[in-house]
């Protein structure tokens, strides 16, 4: 068994979030908060993570893959203290259990490893606040040792003038609160069982309380309604953008770029502003995004410009294409290097080959396209008939007309041409051309109609 527990409390209602989802499911960057505690918690090497729910039942345990995790649930939710007592008996009482808040949602592995590397200690994370109204505050003596935390609740005027906050992380050797979480009272302005209690009680067994600070303030904000989170998910973004541009991409504007997933990013990329990244992204060197993209799960190889107001997702580009502007890229495409796809082109679950090109207003789905082929405007894969989804092949070298549908099942030939504006129901021979449409005819003395009266 692991030597280090973490709890994460997430049982509390999120009343100022004025919603019917539960507070920790709300996201940030497209996680819930609850997710990023987990996955900071997964950072800290081999340990047991407990999540404490409570507030919107099972939806919270449901939310997650179970797999690493154990749920405990508190009903009714009676204080932080209380939260931590049910889980208690879970506890391996060899090692220290680290206490997180599922609304709590960018505290850092790093400073939650500086806290698990104090020994023989109760370590608490602690800040200081220019404001520090509604938190718990860090009382010391007069040779500023800690003594105990005080509610706000519960403060003296004077009490109520600390700044050094309590920010609810602390990590406790796990015999010791196991037996300190029993003696635990609801004697208080709240009448809940304070976990802060513990403080006073490890005083009295004369284990030190040390106190560590966080790198920077955002990694403790708590996050109780919907501005806050909204202040936080700029942070975060902020922080994200930060990062890629010390790995060297240019963003055009850190402000304006939202990462929500995981981007990785070659040398001298650059990200104009208002993209949106979502899922995996993986972008090679020399890439240009252009303003307004949105790019989900996509990987794209260098030198590959992404044209303004495209729209990716699930799709894996070669070196050297131009996408967009507005193109719509669906799940299941591997475009090929060198290949152009241009304005109002989709192109969904098919492969493009080397260097082919649709540029203009076409619907590509279900389809493999050779190298060299030139899709030209307007031309459709008709790949649904209402019932099942069929296959069309586009052999290298073809030359498609504007205007074209081709109703799969259908192949075209290597090198054929097909004239503009036809309707290709059957597979076509290589080379040569192919047309289906009526002949041009023309009537020399033709009178126009004329209005009677
Ligand atoms: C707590 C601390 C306070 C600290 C503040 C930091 C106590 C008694 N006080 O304040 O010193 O400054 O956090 O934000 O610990 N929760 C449960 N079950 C409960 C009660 C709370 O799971 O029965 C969870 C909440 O979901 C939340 C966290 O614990 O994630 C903190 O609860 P909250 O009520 O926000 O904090 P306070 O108790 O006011
Ligand atoms: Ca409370």
């Amino acid at each position: 068994m692991p030597e280090l527990n973490v709890v994460i409390l997430a049982a509390g209602k999120g009343t100022r979030m004025h919603s019917s989802l539960p507070k920790v499911l709300h996201t940030l960057a497209g996680k819930p908060l609850l997710g990023h505690v987990i996955d900071t918690a997964s950072q800290m090497g081999e340990a047991r993570l407990c999540i404490v729910y409570g507030h919107g039942g099972e939806s919270v345990p449901l939310a997650f893959d179970s797999g690493d995790l154990s749920f405990f649930l508190q009903e009714p939710q009676l204080g932080t203290g209380h939260a931590v007592q049910i889980v208690s008996p879970h506890l391996n009482d060899k090692g220290s259990t680290l206490i997180l808040y599922g609304d709590v949602p960018l505290i850092k592995p790093s400073t939650l490893k500086r806290m698990t590397e104090t020994t023989d200690c109760l370590a608490l994370l602690t800040v200081e606040l220019e404001n520090p109204r509604g938190y718990g505050r860090i009382v010391r003596d007069i040779q500023g040792k800690i003594e105990r935390i005080v509610e706000e609740k519960d403060a003296t005027e004077q009490e109520k003038s600390i700044k050094e906050v309590n920010t609810g992380i602390m990590l406790a050797p796990t015999a010791r609160l196991k037996s300190w979480l029993k003696n635990l009272g609801n004697d208080n302005a709240q009448k809940e069982y304070y976990l802060t209690d513990i403080v006073q009680m490890a005083v009295s067994e004369g284990l030190p309380v040390k106190s560590v600070h966080p790198g920077a303030i955002w990694e403790v904000m708590g996050i109780n309604d919907r501005m806050q989170l909204a202040e936080m998910e700029r942070i975060f973004q902020k922080e994200q953008a930060l990062e890629l541009m010390r790995k060297g991409a240019s963003l055009a504007d850190p402000a304006r770029i939202d990462i929500r997933g995981d981007l990785s990013v070659g040398r001298d990329v650059h990200v104009d502003v208002n993209c949106v990244f979502e899922g995996s992204v993986k972008i090679g060197d020399n890439v240009r995004i252009g303003p307004n993209c949105v790019l989900k799960d996509v990987e794209i190889e260098e030198g590959t410009e992404i044209a303004p107001f495209s729209h990716l997702e699930g799709a894996e580009i070669g070196r050297n294409c131009r996408i967009g502007p507005y193109a719509r890229i669906r799940p299941g495409t591997r475009i090929s290097d060198g290949a152009h796809v241009g304005n109002f082109v989709e192109i969904k679950n098919s492969s493009i080959g080397k260097n082919s090109k649709a540029n203009h207003l076409s619907y590509v789905g279900d389809a493999d396209v050779g190298r060299n082929v030139n899709i030209g405007a307007g031309t459709i894969t008709c790949n649904y008939d209402g019932a099942n989804k069929h296959k069309t092949v586009i052999e290298d070298e073809a030359f498609i007309g504007s205007d074209t549908q081709l109703i799969a099942p259908v192949t075209v030939g290597r090198g054929a041409t097909i004239g503009a504006g036809s309707t290709i129901t059957k597979d076509t021979p290589e080379g040569g051309l192919t047309l289906s449409r009526t002949r041009q005819v023309h009537i020399d003395y033709w009178k126009r109609p004329e209005k009677k009266g």
